[in-house]
């Protein structure tokens, strides 16, 4: 690439401040990405910052649907997004019309649709929820209604553990969260006796079970942070690693692998789609954008602020 320039950071910092931009960024991007953000957080903090930014252009550094719904906040600003290819394998598991077709089958259920989805999912959703607050959205909706909870099942069957309200569960999962392999957890365990389990809970079942502690990314973190505890390991993108080390710098921490031997199943390929190179483009070119039309917009916005009003 030879339009980068040397000094990428400083190049980086520059065009910030002449596009009056923010660089919100995910904990599961490369760690000079995380480095350069002026915002690092989990789904639901990165939502709440693109509500609330007073700059002109929203650098989001994440996969598409976090930048979509910075978008679907924010529809007066630029929004853009270093690889527009960078996807989800939740949100590309269900389909609007295919969820849809499951809303028909049950009449009067309540849909509530994991940020990980699309517009368009969105806009046929009651309320969406993250992994942060999902028990609390699940505890909002009446008893007497039934739910469809969508794209996670993993997350989904957790929830419904966790508030004992039974569920239709669309069979979506994350390619990252479900190829973590108990075998090496179990070997890493009796290594370190010690050690906590900290998990995601878009991990399946049979690993949560292993869990001392379970949540979001920031929670995780946060878990980390204030844990007296050696040795830390960690069954999530290991991307988060990067602001554990600087949060308990003394600390172990172990990033569980995937089942398959020979590849960093425990990175998002899509997380890793964007580079600082990719970034100091789009900020150059103020390319590529997140287009959304304006209908579709306005009804994937009315469930996000459902969410954004239980606080
Ligand atoms: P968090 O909201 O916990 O950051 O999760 C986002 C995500 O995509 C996890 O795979
Ligand atoms: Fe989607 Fe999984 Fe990547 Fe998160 S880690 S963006 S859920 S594919």
């Amino acid at each position: 690439m030879n339009d980068i320039p040397h000094d990428l950071l400083g190049a980086i910092d520059r065009l910030r401040k002449e596009h009056n931009a923010v660089i919100l960024a995910h904990y599961y991007q490369d760690d000079d990405i995380q480095d350069v953000a002026d915002f690092i957080g989990d789904s639901l903090q990165l939502a709440k910052a693109a509500q609330t930014t007073n700059a002109d252009v929203i650098l989001f550094c994440g996969v598409h649907f976090m930048a979509e719904t910075a978008k679907i906040l924010n529809p007066e600003r630029v929004v853009i997004l270093p690889d527009l290819t960078a996807g989800c394998s939740l949100a590309d598991a269900c389909p609007a019309p295919m969820l849809q077709r499951m809303k028909d089958k049950h009449p009067g259920a309540k849909v509530v649709s994991y940020i990980n989805c699309s517009a368009a999912v969105k806009a046929i959703s009651d309320v969406i929820c993250t992994s942060s607050n999902a028990e609390r959205v699940v505890r909002s909706i009446p008893a007497s209604d039934e739910i469809i909870f969508a794209p996670d099942k993993n997350l989904g069957a957790y929830v419904s553990k966790q508030t004992g309200r039974a569920m239709h569960l669309w069979p979506g999962t994350c390619i990252v969260h479900e190829t973590f392999s108990e075998r090496k957890l179990i070997e890493l365990q009796s290594k370190h006796p010690r050690a906590h389990v900290i998990a995601h809970p878009e991990c399946e079942a049979h690993i949560l079970a292993y869990a001392h502690f379970i949540g979001s990314t920031s929670a995780l973190l946060e878990y980390v942070r204030k844990t007296d505890a050696p040795t830390f390991i960690v069954a999530t993108e290991s991307g988060i690693l990067h602001q554990m080390k600087k949060v308990a710098p003394t600390k172990e921490l172990i990033p569980l692998p995937g089942m398959d031997e020979n590849c960093a199943c425990n990175e998002c390929p899509h997380m890793r789609k964007n580079t600082l190179e990719k970034l100091y483009l789009a900020l150059r070119d103020l390319q590529p954008r997140i287009e959304m039309d304006e209908g579709l917009r306005q009804r994937a916005l009315v469930p996000l602020q459902r969410m954004m009003a239980l606080g």
